[in-house]
């Protein structure tokens, strides 16, 4: 079985999406020891945002780059994805990703009943963070987001492991990176 983990925070040691979707993948790992894991830093290692120029493939490096991501993710069973809210939405790191793995006729496809998603059968948890409080909030342009486009790509089973509330104080940023750690997700749904 085989789990890609990403993070995307911009606050290296300090992050509390990193230090959550370190302890899901260490859970998963010690649950399942034969589990392939693949990382990406999305902070360290970008992807270039999506141009007219990357579109037309006209980068060899950029073109081998984008195919191994599309690759990782299509073979991928389980996600692990350190997303915090950046301006009410993702980090534009994550973005870019998400860019290159949207991809018309490898991950969707429209059909004469609308789109269909076709990265069905993967799980995929969320390390999501958040200043502030948007759980049921219209605010909230980032946990939505991340469940409609992984939805249209056929990503349906997906569980989120939310810190939110952190900048209100140093205990509630403590309280609520401990409710985060209770609540990962046992991997039992998949077999090794
Ligand atoms: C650039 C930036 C933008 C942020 N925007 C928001 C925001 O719109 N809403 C919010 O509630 N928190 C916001 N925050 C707070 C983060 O969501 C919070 O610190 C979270 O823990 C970030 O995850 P990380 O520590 O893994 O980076 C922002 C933080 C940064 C650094």
């Amino acid at each position: 079985m085989k789990l890609l983990h990403l993070d995307s925070s911009a606050l290296g040691t300090a992050s509390v999406t990193r230090e959550l979707s370190a302890a899901i993948v260490a859970r998963w790992q010690d649950k399942l020891p034969r589990l392939e894991v693949e990382y990406r830093d999305l902070d360290t290692n970008p992807l270039p945002h999506l141009t007219g120029q990357s579109l037309a493939q006209s980068d060899p490096a950029e073109k081998a780059d984008a195919a191994r991501v599309l690759e990782q993710f299509l073979a991928a069973d389980v996600l692990v994805i350190g997303a915090p809210m950046y301006n009410f939405s993702v980090p534009s790191t994550l973005k870019a990703w998400i860019d290159r793995i949207a991809v018309a006729g490898k991950t969707f496809r429209y059909t004469e009943n609308g789109p269909e998603g076709l990265a069905k059968g993967k799980h995929l948890i969320i390390a999501s963070g958040r200043g502030g409080l948007h759980t049921g909030a219209p605010t909230d342009f980032q946990e939505a987001y991340l469940r409609q486009v992984f939805g249209f790509l056929g990503v349906t089973d997906i569980d989120f492991v939310r810190a939110e509330g952190v900048a209100y104080s140093p205990q509630h940023r403590t309280d609520a990176i401990a409710a985060a750690l209770a609540s990962i997700p046992e991997p039992t749904r998949l077999a090794a």
